[in-house]
């Protein structure tokens, strides 16, 4: 990186995705939001970020996206990261990051907003100011409501936005298979779909989910003696609309996943296998649209 100011380091951070094991959109809030019920597990696909940074009396923030094609500028949550833990903490500096993209974009999986948090932890570690972790919290919400559950990351039974976390022990590792084709679907769009299909959370139209059977089996390390309670309240509403995602789920569910679900609000699909060997064969028979993934464990 070119400067004439004190260099001061770098940092390099891998950024895990997530999946759903359990999604319930429980009401409409006031303020555009949705309250959620959602427990969210990292996995072992992840984006590689890194920060480069030098003093320097203004700001001047580049970045570079390897694997994908996707804004350089603000319009890159990675991006807003670093200015916002910059105007946070009153600091100027000359940044240049890096992303090794092989998270799918758009996907329900997560990839910005980790790649998001990757910066901030990032910038902790080598801001010349110290910043507390709940003030890393707060910058992460203010950026999305998946980002304070990727600075965390592990398995988190989350609510609110998702901001409201608490571990949830577990008790085996899973062997996942993520399947993503070429549809796109946008985060905005299906929860206002979920408005309608819902009727605006009036409690009329029943919702399928049981996550104590989910957090039970989780910590017991059998999540496969209670496939039945992975659940995800979009399914009904953007499934219809995916042929893809509906063809790779039941794909899934043929190449011997005792669980196959949709992650966030789609349109990534994941299986969950028993053995990594069956894992790997049926990501394999999947193809190219396949990521073969395990547990992460939690940053901290
Ligand atoms: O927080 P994030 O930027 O990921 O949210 C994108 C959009 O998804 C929001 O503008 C909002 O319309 C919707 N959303 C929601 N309730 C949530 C999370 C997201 O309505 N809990």
């Amino acid at each position: 990186m070119a400067t004439t100011g004190k260099w001061i380091g770098s940092a390099r951070r891998a950024a895990y995705a997530k999946i759903n094991l359990y999604l319930d959109v429980l009401s409409r809030r006031t303020d555009g939001f949705h309250e959620l019920l959602t427990v969210m597990h990292s996995i072992s696909l992840c984006d590689d970020v890194q920060v480069e940074w030098a003093e320097a009396s203004e700001t001047k923030i580049t970045l570079s996206v390897l694997g994908a094609r996707l804004p350089h500028d603000a319009k890159n949550l990675a991006y807003r990261a670093a200015e916002l833990f910059l105007s946070t903490t009153g600091q100027q500096a000359t940044l240049h990051i890096t992303l090794r993209k092989r998270i799918p974009v758009a996907a329900g999986l997560a990839g910005g907003s980790s790649d998001a948090a990757a910066v901030l932890r990032a910038m902790q570690t080598l801001s010349p100011v110290a910043v507390e972790e709940e003030t890393l919290l707060g910058m992460g919400l203010m950026l999305g409501s998946d980002v304070p559950f990727c600075l965390v990351g592990g398995t988190q039974i989350c609510r609110g936005r998702g901001e409201r976390m608490q571990p949830l022990a577990c008790g085996a590792p899973l062997f996942i298979v993520v399947a993503k084709g070429r549809e796109h679907v946008s985060t905005a769009r299906a929860f206002a779909n979920m408005d309608t299909y819902f009727h605006n959370f009036d409690g009329s139209v029943a919702h399928g989910g049981q996550p104590h059977e989910l957090y039970r089996a989780m910590a017991a390390g059998k999540l496969h003696m209670a496939s039945a309670a992975i659940y995800n309240a979009f399914e009904p509403v953007v499934l219809p609309s995916c042929p893809a995602a509906s063809a790779l789920r039941r794909q899934l569910l043929n190449c011997g996943a005792y669980a196959a679900c949709m992650s966030g609000s789609g349109p990534s699909v994941f299986g969950l296998f028993s053995t990594q060997g069956q894992a790997r064969r049926a990501a394999a028979a999947i193809g190219r649209y396949a990521f073969l993934a395990v547990s992460a464990p939690a940053i901290k």
